[in-house]
């Protein structure tokens, strides 16, 4: 869910609307506005913020102060009587929350025994009864009262609550899930990440966790639930505002697919050293005797990371010769895994922010494993959670399907191989000399490979109909299918399976008719040959073939319904190409089927809760 609160000399209502469309990745199953002055008002709404906005419109929308929330429903269905900000019973009271208050049932028993009517299924109403609840019988103040309330708590959140008999003040606290504070003249911003902030200020305060930050005319006081008062660390944004613009694409997605030539060259920038045979990780070189001397190295993510992650794993034991497991960040947190000191646990997110990865993160931690991270957003909550890490430098990923964000960590993983094989010297200098320069010319490789673009659009034409996919690749191929299925189910919510190619044989090729349209990772590389045979399996079930191939192939041309070609290169870097492709193919064929390609049904970008 996504969070802005405003208190200030301005308008309320727009900077709210203009930062929750923001944070929509971040959720939009319903929107909602609290204005204080005299009344509380709250508008609510199921459905996306404008059609907050359309519901909003006429009305009297006046409100130095407000909050506002975008939801990705947990507890309780997508409604209006569900949506955010919930009231207190008596209606002094308005919050928003992102987050999980776990112990919410017996929370709210004990209040409905006490008289506290509900009127939503949320965890997120049984808080601010809980902080009403205290207010009145502790006679104290908003702060206080919400200090105390979060001592009762388990669970994560993020709130900011308003007072309708303080209509000066607004308090904000969190606990794993993120929340920034922009101080502006005489006013202050709050928000779940620095968007809505930014055409506003620079200055900002990253609240920490268990931090509770009190806001009024006079200032801004920061405490944490234990009582002790910070002093506020102030940080300059360095965020362009131009980065959270469409820049004349139709959709932020195509803008990020496009964007990848660039994101790929800043990943690598000042990083690598190809005459020399180098490369320098600043952020992870402290722990550069635990690489060489590590016995495992397991990779934890979810969704799209966890896809790089797989390739992460072909490219370090290739190179580095280290065992390497990759682990969903959900079933790993869950299991007793085993983990010793002299395992490196490498997390990889986009956002920072994913629960699961986080949780993952501190049991392996607690179990004296070294932790590196590998995330997009810069000061979000993974990076201060692990030893050290190396920034994907990607810039902000709007879209909430995962693409240049992907590519730029699957740049980061090529390095860190790279890196691992330098300190282990398990590569020759002079393969690493020629890896290096190789991968100095990607992006340029990459720009030609977006030149595929009609050739994507005319294969997109052909599939859009079609309510099923199979994606096949080999070896470093095989996470790249998949990464391709998972890109057109959650965009064009066409059902895509990703399969290694010769698996297909125990299973998939059941599925296989007329109407199945088989997307296959036929490059030339080490497994080309065998892919054929696979291809030959799909023809001989009179399945479509739609065949990602080198420039200038013709054995698997001879045999595909459809080819896109994509520039020869080292087999290491394969998944830098042939994704491009893919995401193309997603794009048009959601755009064709008429969906909502940047705010696909029922997900959200960054998911702060379990
Ligand atoms: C969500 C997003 C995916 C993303 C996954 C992991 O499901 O929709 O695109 O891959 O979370 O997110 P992270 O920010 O940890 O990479």
């Amino acid at each position: 869910c996504g969070i802005v609160g405003y208190i200030g000399h301005k308008d309320a209502w727009p900077i709210i609307v203009k930062g929750l469309k923001r944070l929509e990745y971040r959720g939009y199953d319903s929107a909602g506005i609290a204005l204080v002055s005299q009344e509380i008002s709250c508008y609510k709404k199921i459905g996306k913020v404008a059609d907050l906005e359309a519901f909003a419109k006429g009305k009297t929308l006046a409100g130095r102060v407000g909050i506002g929330h975008t939801r990705w429903a947990t507890h309780g269905e997508p409604s209006d009587r569900n949506a955010h900000p919930h009231l207190s019973g008596d209606g002094r009271l308005a919050i928003v929350h992102n987050g999980i208050i776990e112990n919410y049932a017996p929370l709210k028993e004990e209040l409905a025994s006490r008289g506290h009517v509900f009127r939503s299924d949320t965890d997120t109403e049984v808080l601010v009864h809980l902080i009403a609840d205290i207010l009145k019988e502790e006679k104290t103040d908003l702060l206080e009262a919400v200090r105390l309330a979060l001592t009762q708590v388990v669970g994560a959140y993020a709130i900011v609550v308003a007072d309708r008999e303080h209509p000066d003040q607004l308090v904000a606290a969190r606990k794993g899930s993120p929340m920034v504070i922009g101080i502006g003249e005489e006013e202050y911003f709050i928000a779940s990440d620095a968007s809505p902030i930014i055409e506003y200020t620079r200055n900002v305060v990253y609240l920490k966790d268990q931090e509770i930050a009190f806001i009024n005319a006079d200032g801004m006081l920061i405490k944490t639930i234990h009582n002790e008062v910070q002093t506020p660390y102030v940080q300059q944004l360095e965020m362009q505002l131009e980065m959270l613009e469409k820049a004349g694409y139709d959709h932020f997605m195509l803008k990020e697919i496009h964007e990848q030539p660039r994101s790929i060259r800043d990943c690598m920038r000042g990083r690598i050293y190809p005459q020399a045979g180098q490369v320098q990780l600043g952020g992870i070189k402290e722990y550069a005797e635990k690489l060489r001397n590590a016995d495992r190295i397991i990779i934890v993510a979810c969704g799209t990371s966890w896809h790089a992650g797989l390739v992460g794993e072909y490219l370090i034991e290739e190179y580095a010769r280290v065992p390497v497991g990759v682990e969903y960040a959900s079933e790993f947190r869950y299991r007793n895994p085993i983990i010793t000191e002299r395992d490196i646990v490498i997390a990889i997110s986009q956002s920072g922010e994913t629960a699961d990865t986080m949780a993952a993160i501190e049991l392996a931690k607690e179990r004296g494993a070294t932790i590196l991270g590998i995330c997009n957003v810069v000061g979000s909550s993974i990076p201060r959670l692990t030893h050290g890490g190396v920034y994907t430098h990607a810039g902000p990923e709007i879209g909430v399907a995962s693409t240049k964000a992907f590519t730029a960590q699957v740049t980061v993983l090529t390095l860190m191989a790279l890196y691992i094989a330098q300190l282990r010297g398990t590569l020759p200098q002079s393969k690493l000399v020629e890896l290096l320069s190789s991968l100095q010319d990607i992006p340029v490789l990459v720009e030609k490979a977006l030149q595929c673009d009609g050739a994507a659009k005319y294969i997109a034409s052909e599939i859009k109909d079609k309510t099923n996919a199979i994606f096949l690749g080999r070896g470093i191929g095989f996470p790249v299918a998949l990464e391709g299925a998972l890109k057109l189910k959650e965009i064009s919510y066409i059902h895509a399976e990703g399969y290694p190619a010769a698996e297909m044989k125990h299973g998939p090729i059941a599925l296989i008719d007329e109407e199945m349209p088989v997307v296959v990772i036929a490059t030339q590389n080490s497994s080309y040959e065998k892919v054929i045979s696979n291809i030959q399996e799909v023809k001989a079930r009179k399945g479509r073939i739609i065949a990602i191939v080198t420039e200038g192939d013709t054995a698997v041309k001879a045999l595909a319904d459809y080819v896109i070609e994509i520039p020869d290169a080292d087999e290491a870097f394969l998944p830098l190409l042939a994704t491009i492709p893919l995401q193309l193919l997603s794009y048009y064929t959601a755009c064709m089927r008429g969906c909502n390609v940047d705010q696909p049904r029922n997900l959200a970008k960054s998911v702060t809760v379990e």
